[in-house]
């Protein structure tokens, strides 16, 4: 199977976490799965750009981000980050290589515009191409790509990506059979209760009802664009439970939340007339 396993900033916090990580994404490779490894950067991208002195404005959500806000992104994504979680699947057994944008131009990203700007977001992209041909190179010597949240311009510069949104895209861009996010928390949340799955609809009622917020709302929205664009199943699932990924990997039950693709009618009269 063909999988993408997004992997939250906060999971590459504790070593221990990024450890059990690495043992079970080295598992699902050995079994043959093509696996590309998406990671975010959380909190350690806040901190640093604190330590450096930068404050951020945020316009929908978005961090506005100007050149040095992006070279800050570069250092911690690609850099810190990148080479952590690689060199973690690489010493649990499996090689693993980090790759950002710049790498065989293997993410392809554009600028990012916001309807009735307020100003520009900068060095914020969403991602427009994936370099299959590459990520298949690496899968047929059993190398399991893991990417930082990056896109690379026409202009030869470094967007930022949201990470949740790159996984989606990416997802339907290299035709992946499922789309996996390990977050930090159980999974989706109403109150909580972890929805064990969900539909199309269910999302928009969560949203209406502000029962997700923040991040969730985002994850939860690259879900359905990942859904619409072909991929058979997504799952969201804590991350720092010892083999949550494996069983978020597997044909059962899953210990988070499934976002399922809308069954159309038509298509539900004929399965059940097919019964
Ligand atoms: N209904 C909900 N269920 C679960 N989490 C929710 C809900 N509403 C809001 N959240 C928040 O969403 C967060 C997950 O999104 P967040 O963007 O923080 O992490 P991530 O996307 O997994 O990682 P990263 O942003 O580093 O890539 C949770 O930690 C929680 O605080
Ligand atoms: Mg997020």
């Amino acid at each position: 199977m063909r999988m993408v396993i997004k992997i939250a900033g906060a999971l590459l916090e504790r070593d221990e976490d990024v450890q059990t990580l690495a043992r079970q994404i080295t598992e699902l490779a050995r079994a043959g799965h093509e696996l590309l490894v998406i990671h975010g950067g959380g909190k350690i991208f806040t901190a640093t750009l604190a330590r450096m002195g930068i404050t951020s404005r945020f316009i929908n959500g978005l961090r506005v981000t100007d050149r040095e806000t992006r070279d800050a992104a570069v250092m911690v994504f690609a850099g810190l980050l990148n080479k952590k979680l690689a060199g973690a699947i690489s010493l649990a057994g499996q090689p693993a290589v980090g790759i950002s944008a710049a790498d065989a131009a293997c993410f392809l990203a554009e600028p990012m515009q916001v309807e009735d700007c307020k100003g520009s977001l900068g060095f914020v992209g969403y991602l427009t191409e994936v370099n299959v041909d590459f990520l298949r190179s690496l899968w047929r010597e059993g190398i399991v790509p893991v990417a930082s949240c990056l896109g690379l311009g026409a202009d030869g510069e470094l967007y930022n990506i949201n990470a949740d949104h790159m996984a989606a895209a990416a997802a339907e861009f290299i035709r992946a059979d499922r789309l996996i996010f390990l977050t930090d928390v159980a999974g989706v949340l109403d109150g909580d209760k972890v929805v064990s799955a969900l539909r199309g609809t269910d999302i928009e009622d969560l949203i209406r009802k502000n029962k997700v917020s923040g991040g969730m709302i985002l994850k939860l929205e690259a879900a359905k664009r990942a859904l619409a664009g072909g991929v058979a199943e997504v799952r969201i699932v804590g991350g720092s439970k010892p083999r949550a990924l494996l069983a978020a990997a597997s044909a059962g039950r899953c210990p988070g939340t499934r976002v399922l693709p809308v069954v159309r009618a038509s298509a539900k009269a004929a399965h059940g007339a097919a019964q």
